[in-house]
C-alpha cells in the first residue's frame, strides 16, 4: 500500500478549559481549545459495559476474549497487557496464547482454528505484527467473522462499507465516540482524515460518511495538504508522523483527533516539539523518551477541542475492544439462538 506508514457514542463531554487563549505568539504555550479526555469517555463506556456484562452474567453468559501474542515485540506485550487487564476489570474472561516467534504459518492457523471452534471465546484477537515467516494476512482471514473483535476480517470490512451492522476496527470506532461523547458535530461537517491504512484511515472515512460527514482522505501524494486540512471542521490525524499537523494547518475552532502515539528518544527533536511545554521536557529528561501524536501541541492554541497524546484515542481504542467482545458474545447467541429456532 502507498502512502503513510500504517500506525495506528451522546452524552455533553467534561470539558477542560485551561488558561483562555491569552495568545497566538509562538514562543507562549495557550490552550483555549477544550480537550477531549479519553479517558473520561472510556470510564463512561466502561460503566455502560458493566450493566450489559452483568445483563449476560444473569442470563448465566460470561463474554470470553482470546488474544494471541506471538513472540517477544515489547510494544505488543504491552498492549496484550493492557487488553488483558481491561477484560479482568469489566468481568470478561480472557485468554493469553502466546506461541514462540518461530511458529509457521500453518501452525498458527491451527491455534486460530481451535479458537475458533471453542465455544467460551467470543472474541480473538491476533496481535500485530507478525513475525516475517508468518503470512499474516491469512492468518487474519482466519479469524471467524463473528469472534473477529479487530474488524480486520474481509467480511466485517464489506459490511462496513455497506453500511450494515458489523464489528468495526477499534481506533476509528474509538474516534466516533470521542467526538458523539464530546458534543461535536458530524452531520454536516468537513472531516479531513490524514493517512489511508486499513486499521485506521479507511474505515474513519467510511464512519464518519455514514455519520453524514463530508470526508477528504489526505495521504502523502495529495497536494497542498495545509490548506486542503485548514478547510475541516474535523481532523483525524492518523498517518505516523511525530508532530506532522503543526497550527497553520489548523482552521480556527475545528475539532482535532490526534491517532498518533510516537515516541521521541532524540533530546534536539523534544526540545524542538515541546519548546512551550516544560511539564514535557521534563518527562523527556526523566525517562529519556517522551510521547507525541500526530498533531503538534501548539494546535492546542487554535483548535476549538482536541484530543491530548497521552488519554486522548489510545484508551477509547481499548474500550472498543471489550465493546466489540461483549456485542460479539450477544450475536453469536442471537445466531446460535435463531439458528436452532430455524432448525423446528
Ligand atoms: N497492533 C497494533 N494495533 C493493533 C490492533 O488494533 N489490533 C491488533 N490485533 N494488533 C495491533
Amino acid at each position: 500500500m502507498g502512502g503513510y506508514p500504517s500506525n495506528e457514542k451522546s452524552v455533553a463531554a467534561p470539558c477542560a478549559i485551561i488558561r483562555p487563549g491569552r495568545t497566538n505568539h509562538p514562543e507562549e504555550h495557550s490552550v483555549t481549545a477544550r480537550i477531549l479526555d479519553g479517558n473520561a469517555f472510556r470510564d463512561q463506556i466502561y460503566a455502560e459495559l458493566a450493566l450489559e456484562i452483568a445483563a449476560l452474567s444473569s442470563a448465566g453468559i460470561r463474554p470470553g476474549l482470546a488474544a494471541v501474542l506471538v513472540g517477544d515485540n515489547a510494544a505488543s506485550h504491552l498492549y496484550v497487557k493492557s487488553k488483558m487487564a481491561a477484560c479482568q476489570k469489566l468481568g470478561l474472561e480472557s485468554f493469553l496464547l502466546t506461541p514462540a516467534a518461530t511458529i509457521s504459518t500453518a501452525e498458527l492457523l491451527a491455534v486460530v482454528d481451535e479458537l475458533n471452534r471453542r465455544d467460551d471465546v467470543d472474541g480473538i484477537l491476533v496481535q500485530m505484527p507478525l513475525p516475517k515467516q508468518v503470512d499474516s494476512k491469512k492468518i487474519l482471514d482466519a479469524v471467524h467473522p463473528d469472534k473477529d473483535v479487530d474488524g480486520f476480517h474481509p467480511i466485517n470490512v464489506g459490511h462496513l462499507v455497506a453500511g450494515r451492522p458489523a464489528l468495526v476496527a477499534c481506533t476509528p470506532s474509538g474516534v466516533m465516540e470521542i467526538l458523539r461523547r464530546g458534543g461535536i458535530a458530524i452531520e454536516g461537517a468537513n472531516a479531513v482524515v490524514l493517512g489511508r491504512s486499513d486499521i485506521v484511515g479507511k474505515p474513519m472515512a467510511l464512519l464518519l460518511m455514514h455519520a453524514n460527514a463530508t470526508v477528504t482522505v489526505c495521504h502523502s501524494k495529495t497536494k497542498n495538504l495545509p490548506d486542503v486540512v485548514r478547510r475541516a471542521d474535523i481532523v483525524v490525524a492518523a498517518m505516523g508522523r511525530a508532530a506532522m499537523v503543526t497550527r497553520d494547518y489548523i482552521r480556527p475552532g475545528a475539532a482535532v483527533i490526534d491517532v498518533g502515539q510516537n515516541v521521541i528518544t532524540d533530546r534536539a527533536e523534544a526540545e524542538r516539539i515541546f519548546a512551550s511545554f516544560p511539564d514535557k521536557l521534563e518527562t523527556f529528561a526523566k525517562k529519556g523518551s517522551v510521547l507525541v501524536g500526530d498533531v503538534h501541541p501548539d494546535v492546542a492554541g487554535v483548535a476549538g477541542a482536541f484530543t491530548p497524546v497521552p488519554g486522548g484515542v489510545g484508551p477509547l481504542t481499548i474500550a472498543m475492544l471489550m465493546s466489540n467482545t461483549v456485542k460479539a458474545a450477544r450475536q453469536r447467541r442471537a445466531n446460535a439462538t435463531g439458528a436452532a429456532a430455524a432448525r423446528h
